[in-house]
């Protein structure tokens, strides 16, 4: 078992026979304890969880339908029309079982319900483990904008056990592969050439690496909570990749981590053009990223919508985009003004990849 203290967090790695778990419920002897998980988790995590651990049998489950779709505001109305129907009040628990979409959703739904419930992560996606879950930011999305209604609070405990990753779909390693490879790009030169490395399904259930990023993630995090400074720079791949994915989102939904792979290239793309990155390196880059996430043609019309999505990013600073820029592998800088000419460049250059690959 693997101990990473974060302020105000405790995160246990490892086996969840062997962690805590136990001891936290028991803090909530006499309280309810709610269980929020989503349709697959429902069906392929539950069983695990309960099984091990008895106080949880007469737990109250609420069900969330699966999907990024579904990580709106008229969804966390029903949940909590439940939450009140069933009396549950501040001094119960919630526990999330399952990827970002429930830790994400379901951090939001306990941080704000009778203005704070406490809450706890069991992450059982590999994004969700090496990120969502780590870092107290909760939230929903509002349309087509990602992530637009949130909370930033901490949940008390994380159990991240891997075992939970073997009924994980092959596609959705990609989805924390992406999240993974940010961390090597802005931060450990080392981690991005060990990720380039992965060749089978064995490589993504690797404790030490995943160890490895959630350890970055509590030290950028920590010293930052509320993203004044470097935790700006986890949010590479990002000003492109929520977009592109808020866009999608309305017609053909792509993943999450399949958008941020895209927008890492793109956001690689302004830094090489810049100066800032080496063509070596950008290039690089570029031929990971390719192969993993296939890559989109933007229409004219479809860049002009993404650029009129990143005019509503979170991050923006008077009207202006910001995104984050590398000076090298494993070096990132934040706070860079974009121009609506970048932005169009690097998504013409996405397009052409695309097209010579079709
Ligand atoms: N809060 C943060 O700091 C943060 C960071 C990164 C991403 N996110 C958010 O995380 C979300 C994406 O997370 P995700 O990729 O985990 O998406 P997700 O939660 O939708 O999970 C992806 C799919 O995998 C299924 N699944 C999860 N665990 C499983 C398991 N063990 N076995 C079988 N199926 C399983 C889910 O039901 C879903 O169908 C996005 O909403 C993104 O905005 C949040």
């Amino acid at each position: 078992m693997t101990n990473i203290s974060s302020e105000g967090t405790q995160i246990e790695i490892g086996s969840l026979s062997d962690s805590s778990l136990s001891e936290v419920l028991g803090l909530y002897k006499g309280n309810n304890i709610i269980i929020v998980v989503d349709e697959n988790t429902h069906d392929l995590c539950l069983e695990y969880l309960i099984t091990s651990f008895p106080a949880l049998e007469k737990s109250e489950i609420i069900l969330l339908p699966n999907g990024e779709e579904n990580k709106v505001m008229e969804v966390c109305m029903q949940v909590w029309n439940a939450f009140s129907e069933y009396g549950f009040g501040r001094k119960d628990l919630v526990l999330n079982l399952g990827g970002g979409m429930v830790t994400d959703m379901g951090g939001f739904l306990a941080s704000v319900f009778k203005r704070g419930m406490d809450f706890i992560h069991v992450p059982t996606s590999l994004l969700a483990m090496v990120d969502a879950a780590v870092g107290g930011k909760n939230g929903i999305d509002l349309g087509p904008y990602k992530n637009q209604l949130g909370t930033i609070i901490k949940a008390k405990n994380v159990f991240i056990d891997a075992a939970f990753l073997q009924t994980l779909p092959e596609k959705e390693f990609y989805n924390g592969y992406a999240e993974m490879l940010k961390y090597g790009l802005v931060y450990d030169e080392a981690l991005f050439n060990e990720l380039s490395s992965f060749k089978t399904e064995d490589d993504f259930n690797r404790l030490d690496i995943i160890e490895k990023c959630v350890q970055i993630k509590v030290d950028i995090s920590d010293g930052d909570l509320f993203e004044k400074g470097e935790r700006k720079l986890l949010n590479f791949g990002h000003t492109f990749g929520h977009a592109i994915e808020g866009f999608k989102l309305q017609t053909e939904p792509i993943s999450h981590g399949h958008a941020v792979g895209i927008g890492m290239c793109a956001e690689c793309y302004v830094s090489m053009t810049r100066g800032l990155l080496s063509k070596d390196d950008f290039h690089k880059i570029q031929a990971l990223l390719i192969k993993t996430y296939p890559f989109l043609t933007f229409t004219e019309e479809c860049i002009q919508a993404i650029i009129s999505l990143m005019y509503n990013d979170k991050k923006n600073e008077g009207g202006k985009i910001f995104c984050v820029l590398l000076q090298a592998i494993g070096k990132g800088s934040y706070h860079n003004e974009l121009s609506e000419k970048e932005i169009r460049e690097a998504l013409l250059h996405i397009s052409l990849l695309s097209e010579s690959l079709n």
